[in-house]
């Protein structure tokens, strides 16, 4: 029997907006190492495939309306490639994956650090692409405005390739290291990329033995046309913030239907949709968890929470009905989001008191069996091959899904009771990637 492939995205002590407020949460928890610990504790005893680290670049968004960032707990957040390094030797058998930016970074540097991660973890780490998409990124790294959606795009595809490509610079029997002899390493088992394209000229090879998994994961999370065949091309597992069972289901056919192009096969990619549970042993008991947090959201942060998806609304009536997306920089969510507020007709008030639990992704409430019910029928109809968990809360939804969502679907046969092999690949159940010819 197939079963669902899960992962935990361990974002900003959670994805609520009121998260660090919640009571159970550790407010100094993003600076802490112990507190991330103790999360990855729980995630690998409940043998979830990975933890997900999401990225951006800069303190995105303005104060607007102004007071709302200083009651905001994302303005200080540790860089994750560094803390998935510190929780390495700290854990041993679950995936290790961060989100990278193509845009702000060289392939060299990238590609060092990840395999790096791999050879610490002992064949954990996966990397996220994406390309960025705020302003406020561009402008720490001197750009004057965002590069253009096509730009960037157009220079991840290389990227992901120099990437791969450096990853491959050696075999994985290259290195003899004979004492006898005082052979370190075959010379014809070294591979010299001397890449020359639009983007990156990368002489190579990279100075580092070939990874314990083949390759580290590739994670991508586009929806657009670009976004999209980056997927199909590179990635092994492909995030989605779909809200629809049908959407999720067109995604999935979508994304799989490209592969062979690529030379791939269906099961070469994984596709994982977002999903918030918000759980209690009853339907009541869920719903008070939720609205615990709910009330916990200040009406400025919540106006906030939509400003950067769909612009400045502070002119509109909180009450009134959410105007159409102009010209937003991040298409996909945004659209997700006037979509969602148009289905449900809610006003600009019920909008962020809807999307502040999310940021997005799919959100069910209900006991255990009903939300085993929804990732079932998602899993069996062809929506989703595994799920991106998103905590509300840190560690408290995380123990929740522990405690009543993993048992449920253990019962079912829809998890694990152990983790099949030692790298995030095998435990993903993916073979190993054809090598990038040099
Ligand atoms: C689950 C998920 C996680 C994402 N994580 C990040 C992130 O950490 N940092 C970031 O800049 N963008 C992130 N994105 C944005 C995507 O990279 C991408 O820009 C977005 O989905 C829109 O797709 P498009 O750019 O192809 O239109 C994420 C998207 C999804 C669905």
């Amino acid at each position: 029997m197939k079963q669902l492939k899960l992962g935990l995205s361990m974002f900003r002590m959670g994805y609520h907006i009121a998260a660090w407020r919640h009571p159970s949460n550790q407010p100094d928890g993003a600076m802490d190492l112990g507190y991330y610990r103790r999360i990855a504790k729980i995630a690998e005893d409940a043998k979830l495939d990975l933890l997900f680290m999401a990225d951006e670049l800069a303190i995105r968004g303005q104060d607007n309306p102004p007071g709302a960032r200083q009651r905001s707990s994302y303005v200080a957040e540790l860089e994750p490639v560094t803390l998935l390094s510190a929780l390495a030797p700290l854990t041993s058998r679950i995936g290790l994956v961060s989100t990278a930016s193509t845009t702000y970074s060289e392939p060299f540097n990238l590609a060092r650090q990840f395999l790096s991660l791999d050879h610490l973890s002992g064949g954990r780490a996966g990397w996220n692409v994406v390309t960025s998409w705020g302003k406020e990124d561009a402008a720490n790294f001197g750009h004057l405005a965002l590069p253009d959606y096509d730009t960037r795009y157009d220079r991840a595809a290389e990227f992901v390739e120099v990437v791969r490509g450096l990853w491959n610079s050696f075999d994985a029997d290259a290195f003899i290291r004979d004492q006898a002899s005082g052979q370190y390493f075959d010379p014809a088992k070294m591979h010299q990329l001397n890449h020359e394209g639009r983007w990156f000229r990368v002489k190579g090879p990279l100075h580092m033995a070939r990874s314990p998994q083949g390759e580290p994961v590739i994670f991508s999370a586009g929806d657009s046309e670009a976004g999209r065949e980056v997927a199909a091309r590179s990635a092994d597992v492909v995030f989605t913030a779909k809200q629809e069972f049908e959407d999720a289901r067109a995604f999935l056919a979508d994304i799989k239907r490209r592969l062979p192009a690529h030379g791939r096969a269906a099961e070469e990619v994984i596709v994982m949709p977002g999903l918030m549970p918000i759980l209690g042993e009853t339907r009541d008991a869920a719903r008070a968890a939720y609205d615990r947090l709910q009330e916990l959201i200040d009406p400025v942060v919540g106006l906030a929470s939509l400003y950067d998806r769909l612009g400045d609304l502070s002119g509109y009536d909180i009450d009134g009905p959410v105007p159409e997306p102009k010209d937003p920089a991040f298409r996909s969510r945004a659209e997700v989001m006037y979509r969602l507020a148009q289905r449900e007709g809610y006003s600009i008030r019920q909008l962020y008191l809807a999307v502040a639990a999310g940021r997005g992704h799919r959100t069910v409430i209900g006991t255990a069996a009903d939300i085993a019910d929804e990732m079932q029928a998602w899993m069996e109809g062809g929506a989703a091959d595994g799920f991106n968990l998103i905590p509300t809360h840190l560690p408290g939804a995380l123990e929740d899904m522990a405690g009543l969502l993993l048992p449920e679907l253990r019962r079912r046969g829809l998890f694990r009771q152990e983790y099949e092999g030692r790298t995030l690949r095998e435990n993903l159940g993916l073979a190993p990637r054809a090598a990038v010819a040099a």
